[in-house]
């Protein structure tokens, strides 16, 4: 069976990448960044600790390993770190590691449209990656997943006031997909040695079926505001001239991934719908 090192393990995505690997038998190393998630993990064979920011901190991580999957990145700019730092630089320097010790594949998250919208922040840095695993003498696998599940709760927590608002007339769509299902396919593109796969959820759907979605959940009357498309460009014009990158960094990504059409291959076989009633009825859920 082969060894595999998922980096990104205590995401919402790297929790299922690690249960399905281990359900499907592999030996699998994780890299977490503190003591405290060392528990987390204890049906895996090994724990790494380090920060992949840090070069000498992961030096050998990937000795043994035939295969990588990195699910790092960060949404929001924290602890001082940028895109740069952490979703380009930190998954080149695991991938340095990987070259250095014969890796066979290195599987890489980025995102869907990606690469149409290099020009955000977020995705100038993990596009710049790509660019580096695709010209690396490994074999590379490229996911571009559509939004999360989890990413939907900001929905979800309009809806709990009782109105979603949309830019623009709501029409545009996009399939969610849960993280279980996204770690199936992750496995299997590498598995069978896919290149580059865009991955969407079972069930495409409008951001007004989004919306209405969420409202049920809550049992809401359907209250939807449309705003006018300009008000979005004119919300990211101001980020972009007042703030720092930091700050406009996740608004303009969110603000710009909703102003285009987002559909995916369909897979999976879970719904948004059942996860949002799932979510309120958990108490988890934080208004
Ligand atoms: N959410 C979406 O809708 C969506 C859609 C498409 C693509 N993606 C991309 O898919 C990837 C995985 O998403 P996710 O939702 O699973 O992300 P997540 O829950 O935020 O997990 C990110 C992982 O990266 C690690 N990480 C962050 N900063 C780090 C650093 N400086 N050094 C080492 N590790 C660090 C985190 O470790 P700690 O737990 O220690 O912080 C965590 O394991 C991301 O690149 C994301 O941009 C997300």
């Amino acid at each position: 069976m082969k060894r595999v090192l998922v980096a990104g393990a205590t995401g919402y995505l790297g929790q299922y990448l690690v249960k399905e690997l281990k359900n499907r038998g592999y030996w699998v190393r994780v890299l977490v960044r503190k003591n405290s998630q060392i528990n987390l993990f204890k049906q895996c064979d090994d724990v790494f600790i380090g920060e992949v920011t840090n070069q000498s901190s992961i030096n050998g991580i990937t000795k043994d390993i035939d295969w990588v999957f990195s699910s790092i990145g960060i949404t929001r700019q924290k602890e001082g770190l940028t895109y740069m730092d952490v979703d380009y630089q930190g998954n080149l320097n695991l991938l340095q590691d990987a070259l250095k010790n014969k890796v066979q594949s290195f599987q890489y998250i980025s995102a869907i449209n990606g690469d149409k919208l290099r020009n955000l922040k977020i995705f100038e840095a993990k596009e710049k990656f790509v660019d580096e695993l695709k010209i690396a003498n490994l074999n590379e696998v490229v996911i571009r997943p559509n939004g999360f599940f989890s990413d939907m709760k900001d929905f979800l927590k309009m809806a709990q006031k009782g109105r979603v608002y949309l830019f623009g007339l709501g029409e545009l769509k996009l399939n969610p997909i849960h993280g279980k299902d996204l770690a199936k396919v992750c496995v299997d593109k590498m598995e069978e040695g896919v290149k580059e796969a865009i991955v969407g959820g079972p069930d495409l759907l409008s951001q007004n079926d989004i919306a209405t979605m969420a409202l049920e959940a809550w049992n809401k009357p359907i209250k939807i505001s449309h705003l006018p498309d300009w008000t979005r460009r004119f919300t990211i014009w101001l980020l972009r001239t007042f703030t720092r990158s930091k700050t406009y960094g996740p608004y303009e990504f969110f603000l710009s991934a909703m102003a285009i059409d987002n559909s995916a291959p369909q897979y999976g076989t879970h719904h948004l719908s059942d996860f949002f009633r799932k979510e309120i009825n958990s108490n988890g859920f934080e208004s």
